[in-house]
């Protein structure tokens, strides 16, 4: 359901909602995290303080989405025939068809969208969307790091690739490289590193001599890229994002000495529900050996 943004009265209870746990570091779950519309939008988002029943419903669910069952889902999905998928800037276009998207938002982006892309109230719920009650959207909240951030519309040239195979791509930009680091079973990942690698928790520059790549240090258990790859093997919001801010990785703090504040409470820096840190660009090579 798209709703008109009426927005004026949910605004006031921003400063009045119980933001006590909002802040929350990383690896602590959705109560108090920016995924708590009772704490986004306010207490009054639903009527008995419910905190999944933004997402998921045990009954009257929205059931499948083109064939796949979709999370016991409990807010409209986005139309995905209005969106525009990335298109590759490298190499030149001749080389394009090798990176396919066929629907750009399949999988859990989708699902993301039905909030993200900003045309969906955050705070609509409900028996089969039948009593939805939203009225806030995503582009009219600020919870401290500036309004419309968590907007990202209907345009994702503008967005990281998702929708696409990431093994195929990963062999063939690897395929094409020297410099790199050899994989457990003997092939080299010299552009994309394989899904079967964790994410990467820290990088070692020093000692590194010209033509070997730097060290880069990886989770020894936990999840691995493809255990977020949609079908095992599709590119998705949720190979980068946690959604569930139960999984991801604690942000360093600012360096700026700048104090921000979310939701009224200081905050040392955002996680971004991230698989791996911000610091050191970490979560970019978890996957691009750059
Ligand atoms: C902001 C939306 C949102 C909220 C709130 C939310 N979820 Fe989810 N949940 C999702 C999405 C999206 C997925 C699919 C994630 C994926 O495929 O990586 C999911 C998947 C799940 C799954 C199946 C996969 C898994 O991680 O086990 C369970 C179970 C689940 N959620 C339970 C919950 C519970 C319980 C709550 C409340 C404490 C909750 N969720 C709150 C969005 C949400
Ligand atoms: C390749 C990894 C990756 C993918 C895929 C990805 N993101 Fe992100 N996202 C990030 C990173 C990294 C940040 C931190 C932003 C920054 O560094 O400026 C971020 C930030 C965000 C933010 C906060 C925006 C801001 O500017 O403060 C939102 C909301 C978000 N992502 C949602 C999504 C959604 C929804 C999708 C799928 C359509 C998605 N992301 C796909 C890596 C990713
Ligand atoms: C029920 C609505 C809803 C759904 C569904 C949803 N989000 Fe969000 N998300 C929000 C709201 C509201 C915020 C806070 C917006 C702001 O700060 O301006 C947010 C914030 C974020 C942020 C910024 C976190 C930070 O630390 O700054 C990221 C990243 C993000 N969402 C990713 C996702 C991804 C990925 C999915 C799907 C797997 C998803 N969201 C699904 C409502 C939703
Ligand atoms: C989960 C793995 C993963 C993460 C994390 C990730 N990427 Fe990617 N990225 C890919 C894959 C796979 C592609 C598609 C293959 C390619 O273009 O090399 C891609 C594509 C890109 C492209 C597009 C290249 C083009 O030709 O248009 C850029 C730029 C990029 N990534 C930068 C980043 C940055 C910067 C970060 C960190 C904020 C990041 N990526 C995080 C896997 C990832």
């Amino acid at each position: 359901m798209k709703k008109v943004l009426a927005v004026v009265a949910v605004f006031g209870s921003f400063a009045a909602a119980g933001t006590a746990l909002a802040g929350l570091p990383a690896g602590t779950g959705v109560n108090g995290s920016l995924h708590d519309m009772t704490k986004v939008v306010g207490p009054t988002a639903d009527s008995m303080g419910r905190v999944c029943v933004f997402c998921h419903t045990p009954h009257h669910a929205q059931s499948n989405d083109g064939g796949f069952n979709l999370p016991l889902w409990n807010h409209t999905i986005p139309d995905t025939t209005t969106y525009t998928p990335y298109a590759w800037a490298t190499p030149l276009n001749s080389n394009n068809g090798t990176f396919t998207i066929t629907d750009p938002l399949a999988g859990p982006s989708r699902l993301c969208m039905s909030c993200h892309d900003g045309a969906i109230a955050i705070d609509e719920h409900g028996s089969a969307l039948g009593n939805t009650t939203g009225t806030t959207s995503i582009a009219n909240v600020d919870t401290g790091f500036g309004q419309g951030r968590a907007a990202l519309g209907k345009d994702l040239t503008a967005t990281h690739p998702i929708g696409f195979d990431y093994n195929e791509i990963a062999a063939w930009r690897n395929a094409n490289s020297t410099n790199g680091f050899a994989n457990a079973d003997g092939t080299k990942s010299t552009e994309i590193v394989t899904s079967d690698h964790t994410y990467a928790t820290n990088i070692d520059t020093t000692g590194t001599t010209q033509g070997v790549y730097n060290t880069v240090t990886r989770a020894a258990g936990g999840k691995k890229i493809v255990d977020n790859l949609y079908g095992t093997n599709i590119m998705t919001c949720a190979t980068c994002h946690e959604v569930h801010n139960k999984e991801n990785a604690t942000q360093d703090g600012f360096t700026d000495g700048v104090t921000r504040t979310q939701l009224g409470v200081t905050v040392t820096a955002p996680n971004y529900f991230l698989y791996a840190k911000q610091s050191n660009s970490l979560i970019c090579l978890s996957c691009h050996v750059k």
